[in-house]
C-alpha cells in the first residue's frame, strides 16, 4: 500500500533508512556476532574467486560488491553482466563460487547462468528480495533482502539492501578468515550511521527537486561521472534517470571524459558527478571544471570530508566502502522527480517489466 505517498517510488526511497535497520537486526546477534550459516561461511572460504552474476540494477550492486570484497576480505572478485555470461562465460578459476544479485529472484538471464553453474556442480548463493522464489529455490545458499515488496518498477531500496547485505556477508567472511581489519570494521554501528545518513538525506528532497527542475526537465541527455566506488554509483544513478525520465543519460568514468564523451558537452548540458574519494577528488573536480568550462550545468554530490562551497548535496559521513549507500539516495531522488516533472507515470515507465522473466 503506498498509503499517502502518490508513488512507490518515493515510498520505496524513503524506505530506505528503515530497510537498514532491519538488516542490522536480522543479521546481527546482540553480542555483534553475524546470523549467517556456517555452512555457507565455509563453502565461501574454499573458494579462490568470487564471481557475482546479476543484470540491470542488481549488477550495479554487484560492482559495489566487488569493492567490499577485495577492498575488506581480499578475496578477488569479478561481476558479470547475466546475459553475457550465459553465452560468452568467462575463464573460470580453480574454485569459483558464485553470488546471484537478484531483487526478484526470477530473472531468466540471471537463471540461464544458475542453471550451468549447477550442472558444473559449483557452489552458490543467491541474495534475494523474494524468499521461495526460482533463483532461492535453485541455488545452493540464499540471504534474504528483507527490504518488503518493491512495486515501483525502477529499483531503489533493492539496491542499498543488496549492498548492505553483501557488506555483511563480507564482513563475516572476513572474521573466519581472521582478517584483523574486518574484525575492527564495526558494521552493525555503520550500518545504523547510514539509516540515520539516510534519513537525513530523504528529509532535504526539497533541494533535489529544484535542481531536477532546474538542470533536467528538458534537456535531451545527462551524464554522471565519478572515479572508483563513485563510478559504480554513476553507472546506477544513470540507469536510473534513463528509465524513469527517458533522458538518455551515460554513467562514465570521468577521467575516461576527455577520450570522447566531453564532444557532447554543450550549453546547458547536465553535468553530475559523485566525489567521495578523498585520493581522486581533485581530479574529478577538474573534469567538473573542463564541462563547466563548456557551458555545462554541473552538480555535485560530495562527501564532507571533500565538500566545496557551493556543492547542492553534501553527504552524512560514513566508512568510504559504504559512500554509494548514502550517494544513490539523492540521484533516486533526482530521478523521481525529473520524472514527475516532464509528466510520466514513474512507477511504470514505458516497455519495461518489474520482473523479466525472458531472455
Ligand atoms: C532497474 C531495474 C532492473 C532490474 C533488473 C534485474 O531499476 O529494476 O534493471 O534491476 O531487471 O532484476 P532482478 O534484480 O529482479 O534480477
Amino acid at each position: 500500500q503506498k498509503g499517502a505517498y502518490p508513488y512507490y517510488m518515493l515510498k520505496e526511497i524513503d524506505e530506505q533508512p528503515g530497510v537498514m535497520r532491519t538488516l542490522v537486526q536480522e543479521y546481527f546477534n546482540e553480542d555483534g556476532s553475524i546470523k549467517i550459516d556456517a555452512d555457507l561461511l565455509n563453502a565461501l572460504s574454499q573458494a579462490d574467486r568470487l564471481y557475482v552474476v546479476a543484470a540491470g540494477t542488481s549488477y550495479h550492486a554487484g560492482l559495489v560488491g566487488k569493492e567490499l570484497f577485495e577492498k575488506l576480505a581480499k578475496i578477488p572478485t569479478e561481476v558479470h553482466v547475466a546475459s553475457e555470461f550465459a553465452y560468452n562465460p568467462p575463464l573460470l578459476s580453480e574454485k569459483p563460487f558464485f553470488i546471484f544479485l537478484t531483487q526478484s529472484g526470477e530473472t531468466a538471464d540471471s537463471r540461464q547462468v544458475l542453471t550451468q553453474v549447477n550442472a558444473q556442480g559449483y557452489p552458490s548463493l543467491t541474495i534475494t528480495n523474494v524468499k521461495a522464489s526460482t533463483l532461492d529455490r535453485e541455488a545452493t545458499y540464499t540471504l534474504l533482502l528483507h527490504a518488503g515488496p518493491e512495486i515501483a518498477v525502477a529499483s531503489t531500496k533493492a539496491y542499498t539492501a543488496q549492498i548492505a547485505v553483501l557488506a555483511i556477508l563480507v564482513k563475516a567472511y572476513g572474521e573466519a578468515k581472521g582478517l584483523q581489519a574486518v574484525k575492527e570494521f564495526d558494521l552493525a554501528a555503520e550500518l545504523t550511521k547510514v539509516a540515520n545518513g539516510m534519513q537525513e538525506l530523504v528529509d532535504e528532497k526539497g533541494t533535489v527537486e529544484k535542481v531536477a527542475k532546474e538542470m533536467l526537465e528538458t534537456t535531451r541527455n545527462a551524464f554522471y561521472l565519478g572515479r572508483g566506488i563513485d563510478y559504480a554509483v554513476a553507472q546506477e544513478a544513470a540507469l536510473k534517470l534513463k528509465e524513469v525520465s527517458y533522458i538518455q543519460t551515460e554513467g562514465f568514468a570521468s577521467g575516461e571524459l576527455k577520450h570522447g564523451t566531453i564532444a557532447l558537452i554543450e550549453e546547458g548540458t547536465p553535468v553530475i558527478a559523485v566525489i567521495t574519494n578523498p585520493k581522486t577528488a581533485t581530479h574529478t573536480r577538474s573534469n567538473t571544471q573542463e564541462v563547466l568550462a563548456r557551458g555545462a550545468n554541473v552538480m555535485i554530490i560530495s562527501s564532507r570530508g571533500v565538500a566545496q562551497e557551493g556543492d547542492q548535496v553534501v553527504l552524512p559521513d560514513v566508512n568510504p566502502l559504504l559512500s554509494p549507500l548514502l550517494s544513490i539516495v539523492p540521484t533516486q531522488l533526482l530521478a523521481y522527480y525529473a520524472s514527475l516533472q516532464r509528466g510520466y507515470d514513474v512507477d511504470k515507465p514505458r516497455n519495461l517489466a518489474k520482473s523479466v522473466t525472458v531472455e
